[in-house]
């Protein structure tokens, strides 16, 4: 095993800052990012524009054959999710897509698809993924477990403010009512619910900068990498 390359999952609520976070400190460690929550984004927009109707196992299934996600990093060093060949990297961060996505994460078969393609995804280590269940069911056995959180508000404004940074104008009365109900969804649903793994460590981000908490998880990185280097020897 390469004592340098080591899992880091971060799971938490929406829009506290997992994927800023999960970026930068793969750029700093030359990990690869997997955003978990772009894929389950894809299934959804696939799954809306070709109609699947979410209580039709069948639809689901044959749907999800259909269906091949994959990320590459585009010319300015930004990783683009693409479906089937066509980046939808900025379809799926729609509102359409947001609306729904939380229902059909819950669905079994959806997250067993994504489960199986996001271990694939972390064979080769050095990875840092975000999501919900990363830490508790995809790699349970990641050496660091990040698990985030912040204040709802705050969430709902930086979610706006990025959306505004995109020029794109969103009610935040919408913003907080979308991640209100995907919170409730995502952590009450039968298939592997949002929850702290035991071993993870919390990080609020409501008083801290996206700075301040990048540098607190490669600090914890590279402590964890120091750690197993010293109990091999
Ligand atoms: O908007 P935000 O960045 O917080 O969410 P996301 O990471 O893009 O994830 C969108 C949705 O996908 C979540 O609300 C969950 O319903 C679902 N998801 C999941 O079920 N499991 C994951 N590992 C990642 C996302």
């Amino acid at each position: 095993m390469n004592l340098s390359k080591i899992v880091i999952a971060i799971d938490g609520y929406s829009a506290c800052g997992k994927s800023t976070t999960a970026k930068e400190v793969a750029k700093i460690l030359g990990y690869r990012y997997i955003d978990s929550g772009a894929m389950y984004r894809a299934v959804t927009l696939y799954f809306l524009d070709h109609h699947v109707a979410l209580t039709n196992p069948k639809e689901i299934h044959r749907a999800l054959q259909q269906i091949n996600i994959s990320f590459k990093i585009n010319a300015k060093g930004i990783t683009e999710t693409f479906l089937n060949g066509l980046s939808v990297e900025e379809e799926i961060r729609q509102m359409r897509v947001s609306e729904q996505v939380s229902p059909v994460s819950a669905i079994k078969e959806v997250r067993e698809a994504m489960v199986a393609q996001q271990r694939k995804l972390g064979k080769e280590r050095g990875i840092v993924m975000d999501g919900r269940d990363i830490g508790t069911v995809v790699f349970p056995q990641a050496e660091l477990k990040l698990f985030m959180t912040a204040d709802m508000m705050v969430r709902a404004f930086r979610r706006q403010r990025e959306w505004l940074d995109q020029d794109r104008l969103v009610d935040l009365d919408d913003v907080v009512e979308n991640i209100k109900k995907r919170d409730l969804i995502d952590t009450t649903r039968a298939e592997s619910p949002l929850r702290q793994a035991e071993d993870a460590v919390v990080i609020d981000t409501t008083h801290i900068t996206i700075d301040e908490q990048v540098d607190e998880v490669v600090r914890m990185a590279f402590s964890k990498i120091v750690s197993m280097r010293k109990t091999t020897r």
